[in-house]
């Protein structure tokens, strides 16, 4: 069964406390914070003021994606304010290494992203030190894309790779998730599923939560 990390991306930004409490009530695993900076990409969403301001209305963990330029920059902020998880692209600084070892001096589990025109092989020499890989199945920027089939191949590969036994990280993805799609991402090896417009587009969020799960019970 994938854990699932509903995307606040596309909750009520007048009142986010309820649609917060729905997903935690929904049986959501985590909580996932998309960060965007209007360089990286295309739009401006949260900074870590959002972060403070939910760590103390919830007990899931806060899963913080950064689509920021060099993130290293914010790295400590983030940490600071209680994120659990804190996502980076690798497409985003020439510093990847360095930006994921502050995230784990912190005590935070360290991710890295990859977009969907970025292949595993530029990831391969991070793996050691990353709790977690997040595949974007959507290019990164807005809710309520379409789901990118190509990126299924690749979650496969990344996930012979951890089978090797080398390397023990989760596998995280993004974008486009629905009762369809998230069949194919789970039987590809993804351990957590994001959705956003999924879950919080509907007028029942609680059900699209456990939907998810019920199509990934293996
Ligand atoms: C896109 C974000 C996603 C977004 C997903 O840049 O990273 O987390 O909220 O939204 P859906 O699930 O609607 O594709
Ligand atoms: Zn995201």
């Amino acid at each position: 069964m994938i854990k699932v990390a509903p995307s606040i991306l596309s909750a009520n930004f007048v009142d986010l406390k309820p649609d917060i409490e729905v997903a935690q009530k929904g049986g959501a695993d985590l909580l996932h914070i998309d960060v965007m900076d209007g360089q990286f990409v295309p739009n401006l969403s949260f900074g870590p003021g959002m972060v403070e301001a939910i760590r103390p209305i919830t007990s899931m963990p806060l899963d913080c994606h950064l689509m920021i330029e060099n993130p290293e920059r914010f790295v400590t902020q983030f940490c600071q304010a209680g994120a659990d998880i804190v996502g980076v692209h690798v497409e985003s600084t020439p510093h990847i290494y360095r930006a994921l070892e502050m995230i784990k001096q912190h005590g935070v589990k360290a991710e890295v992203v990859l977009n969907p025109g970025s292949p595993v092989s530029l990831i391969r020499d991070v793996l050691p030190i990353v709790d977690q890989v997040l595949i974007m199945t959507v290019n990164p920027g807005f809710g309520g894309q379409q789901f990118i089939p190509q990126m299924v191949a690749k979650i496969q590969q990344l996930n012979q790779l951890r089978q090797t036994g080398e390397n023990d990280f989760s596998i995280e993805v993004d974008g486009g998730i629905n009762d369809e799609t998230v069949k194919a991402v789970a039987e590809a090896g993804a351990d957590i599923a994001v959705a956003g417009s999924y879950v919080f587009n509907s007028d029942d969020p609680i059900a699209q939560i456990q939907k998810l799960k019920v199509e990934t019970k293996a």
